[in-house]
């Protein structure tokens, strides 16, 4: 058994790790009139002034039937009225959770902005013509690697992987179609509400929060810091 010693012990006084948040905050008057449309305000200050490496990289939490909840890093792939759409293998952990109970959770950790936004929403795969416009968008490599991995199985060694992917690209060259695989394809996230987290000055964050009404429209709540 491994033991931890002092020098592999937290390298760091965390309890006195902090930083004091920017003041510009967030008013209930600045909010755009949907969430999608805010949401694109400030991922265009994310993508261009934010610093950040992949903003539209995000946390999606599923919870599978008993409750069990899971999270990992995704990217979202596109975004409108109609949801946030991420793309993945459906005999993933996270695809099968969504079978069982399409509750889910996205969330963007904008840290360098002092920004997170959180959705919630209902995720349902998206049509096959939609998953195979995105598919052809994809590097050729990327395509086989769809069909090389097995997503979230269990697998003997990183040399099993090697070989299905030096198979297929055997199969298809550079140049060659790749058929759109059919355990792979996209999830889109019909929010139910959205909460935009703005960090401010003593720990008094903005936390402003769309709510779906059954009308289609949209009310906006404070929540506490
Ligand atoms: C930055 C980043 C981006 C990722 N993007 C995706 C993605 O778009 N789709 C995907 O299926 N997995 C993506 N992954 C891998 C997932 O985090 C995860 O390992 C994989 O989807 C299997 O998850 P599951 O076993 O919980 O279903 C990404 C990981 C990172 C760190």
């Amino acid at each position: 058994m491994t033991r931890v010693t002092d020098r592999d012990a937290v390298p760091f006084d965390l309890a006195s790790m902090r930083k004091q948040y920017r003041a510009e905050g967030l008013a209930e008057a600045d909010l755009a009139a949907t969430p999608v449309e805010q949401f694109a305000r400030w991922f265009r200050q994310a993508a261009t002034e934010g610093g950040m490496f992949e903003p539209n990289a995000m946390v999606v939490s599923t919870a599978d039937a008993e409750g069990r909840p899971s999270s990992r890093t995704v990217l979202l792939k596109h975004f409108d009225e109609r949801g946030f759409v991420f793309y993945t293998n459906y005999g993933s952990r996270k695809a099968r959770d969504l079978a069982e109970n399409p509750q889910v959770s996205l969330l963007f950790p904008w840290h360098p902005m002092a920004r997170q936004v959180i959705v919630a929403g209902v995720a349902r795969r998206t049509g096959r013509d939609e998953t195979a416009a995105y598919f052809r968008t994809r590097p050729h490599g990327s395509q086989l690697g769809a069909w090389a991995s097995s997503q979230s199985s269990v697998v003997a060694g990183r040399e099993e992987l090697d070989a299905a992917y030096a198979e297929l690209a055997a199969r298809y060259p550079e140049g060659e179609q790749v058929p759109v695989p059919p355990h792979w394809g996209g999830f889109r996230v019909v929010p139910r509400s959205v909460e935009f987290w703005q960090g401010r000055e003593n720990r008094l964050h903005d936390r402003l929060r769309y709510v779906a009404g059954p009308d289609g429209g949209w009310r906006v709540e404070r929540l506490g810091p």
